[in-house]
C-alpha cells in the first residue's frame, strides 16, 4: 500500500524541521494578539461553493466532495479562511470587540495534477482579522506574513501587492477588460474563461496570450477614490513599518471572494509552484456566507512549500535535538535499574531514552542515536559514557540529582 497520489508523509527527522516553520510563522500572529481557532477539515459543500466562488477552479475542478450517510453535501476544505468565517457568524463573533483576529493551522485538500511543491493535501497556517476595514489592519497582516518568513531566515522572497478595487469600481472596469479582450485573438478555452472571470485572463503565463495583453485595462488604473484612498494608506503603513513590496497590478488570486488589498508571497528558490503564501481584504465573503455585512482580511501560507524555500536557501533549522542521556543497560540485571533511571531523568525533566528489545550494543550504537550522550548502567553502577563512574550501588533518585548536576 502507498500513501494516495498527490500526498506523503512527514517522518522524522524531516518532521522536525516541518514542527520548526510551523511554529515559527505562528509565532508572530500570537506575539500580535490573535487567538488560536479549530474548524472542521471538512464543511457543507456550500460553505466553499458560495465562499469561494463556483466560478473558481478550487470549486469547479478541485474539491474532494462527497454525500456522507446522511445524504449532505460534505467538502474536504480546500481553504481555511471560509470554515473561519462560517464559524465567525455561527458564534456570532461580530456581537464583541472587532477585530476579531484568528489564526489556524491544519490540512487542506486540493485535487489538482501533483507536482514538485504542489500537492493534493497540504498543510497551511491562516490567519485572519475580521470586522474592520482599515488601511493599517492591512498593513499589520502583510507584515505579519513578512515577519514569518524573515524569522525563518528567508531572504529570497518577494511580496507582491495589488489592490482588486471593489463593488464601486470592480464592475465598471470588468466591462472595460471585457470589451479588450473581446478584440483579442483567443482560443475557445481562454474566451470561455473569460465569460467566467475576464479578470483570471491576466493571469494567463501562455507567451501568446501575454503577448497580447500588454495594453490591457489595470484594475490598480481604475480605482473609485475611497479604494484608492484605502490603497495609499495601506501603502504608506507597509512603508512605516519597514516592508518592501513589488507593485503587481496583474496580481489574480485564485479564490474569488478578494476586494481592495490583495497580496501574494513568492520565493524565487522554487520553480512554478513559487507562491509561498498569498491573502487579501474580502468585503463580500461575510454576507455571502449569510452573516452580516463586515469585512476581513487574512492570508495563508503554505507550510509544505515554505519548507522547500527553507531547503533551496540551505537554512539549517528545526535540527532533532536528540535525548540529553540514553541509559544503556549491561545485561539483562541492569534492565530494571536503566528503566527505573530512565523514568526518572524524564521526571526531573531530562530528556532521557533507553534501549528496547534484545539489540546488541553495536547495532544501536551504529543508529541514529549514536550521538547522544550515554548512561551505561552495570547491575551495580551507572555512569555518563566517558566519565568517572559514580559508586553508588545502583542508581538512584541521588544518582539522577548527580547526572543533572555534572551534564
Ligand atoms: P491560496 O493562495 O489558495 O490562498 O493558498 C495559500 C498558500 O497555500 C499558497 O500560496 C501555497 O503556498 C499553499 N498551497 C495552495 N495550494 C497548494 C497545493 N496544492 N499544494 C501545496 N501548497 C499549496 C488561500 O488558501 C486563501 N484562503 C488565503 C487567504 C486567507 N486569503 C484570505 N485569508
Amino acid at each position: 500500500m502507498r500513501a494516495p497520489k498527490g500526498t506523503f508523509d512527514v517522518l522524522p527527522p524531516d518532521s522536525e524541521r516541518f514542527l520548526a516553520v510551523r511554529e515559527t510563522l505562528t509565532a508572530p500572529l500570537r506575539r500580535a494578539g490573535y487567538g488560536y481557532v479549530e474548524t472542521p477539515v471538512f464543511e457543507d459543500t456550500a460553505v466553499f461553493s458560495r465562499g469561494v466562488g463556483e466560478s473558481t477552479d478550487v470549486v469547479t475542478k478541485e474539491m474532494y466532495t462527497f454525500d456522507d450517510r446522511g445524504g449532505r453535501s460534505i467538502t474536504l476544505r480546500p481553504e481555511l479562511t471560509a470554515g473561519l468565517m462560517r464559524a465567525f457568524i455561527e458564534h456570532r463573533l461580530h456581537d464583541g470587540a472587532l477585530p476579531v483576529k484568528l489564526w489556524t493551522v491544519g490540512s487542506a485538500f486540493r485535487y489538482e495534477r501533483p507536482q514538485a511543491g504542489r500537492y493534493r493535501h497540504f498543510t497551511q497556517v491562516d490567519m485572519e482579522a475580521l470586522g474592520v476595514d482599515d488601511p493599517a489592519l492591512d498593513a499589520e497582516v502583510v507584515a505579519l506574513g513578512v515577519q514569518g518568513f524573515r524569522d525563518l531566515g528567508l531572504t529570497d522572497f518577494e511580496l507582491l501587492l495589488t489592490s482588486l478595487g471593489d463593488a464601486t469600481c470592480r464592475p465598471q472596469y470588468r466591462e472595460l477588460l471585457v470589451q479588450y479582450l473581446e478584440k483579442l485573438d483567443l482560443d475557445e478555452d481562454t474566451r470561455r474563461r473569460a465569460e467566467i472571470n475576464p479578470l483570471r485572463v491576466l493571469d494567463d503565463k501562455r507567451p501568446e496570450v501575454q503577448a497580447q495583453l500588454g495594453d490591457a485595462p489595470l484594475m490598480v488604473d481604475h480605482l473609485s477614490d475611497s479604494t484608492r484612498a484605502h490603497y495609499d494608506a495601506v501603502r504608506q503603513h507597509l512603508t512605516d513599518l519597514g516592508v518592501t513590496w513589488t507593485e503587481a497590478p496583474k496580481l489574480v488570486r485564485g479564490l474569488d471572494y478578494y476586494t481592495k488589498t490583495t497580496f501574494e508571497f513568492v520565493h524565487h528558490g522554487l520553480g512554478s509552484q513559487s507562491a509561498i503564501g498569498g491573502g487579501g481584504r474580502y468585503d463580500g465573503l461575510s454576507a455571502a456566507l449569510g452573516g452580516p455585512d463586515v469585512s476581513g482580511i487574512g492570508y495563508a501560507v503554505g507550510v509544505d512549500r515554505t519548507l522547500l524555500a527553507v531547503q533551496a536557501e540551505g537554512l539549517d533549522i528545526g535540527v532533532a535535538a536528540g535525548v540529553q542521556a540514553f541509559v544503556v543497560p549491561l545485561g539483562a540485571e541492569a534492565k530494571r535499574v536503566a528503566v527505573r533511571l530512565v523514568g526518572q531523568l524524564r521526571q526531573a525533566g531530562v530528556a532521557a531514552d533507553t534501549v528496547y528489545g534484545d539489540r546488541a550494543p553495536r547495532t544501536w550504537s551504529s543508529s541514529a542515536t549514536a550521538t547522544w550522550p550515554r548512561v551505561w548502567v552495570s547491575s551495580r553502577t551507572c555512569a555518563p559514557a566517558s566519565s568517572t563512574r559514580y559508586p553508588s550501588g545502583s542508581c538512584s533518585t541521588s544518582c539522577v540529582k548527580r547526572w543533572g548536576r555534572d551534564r
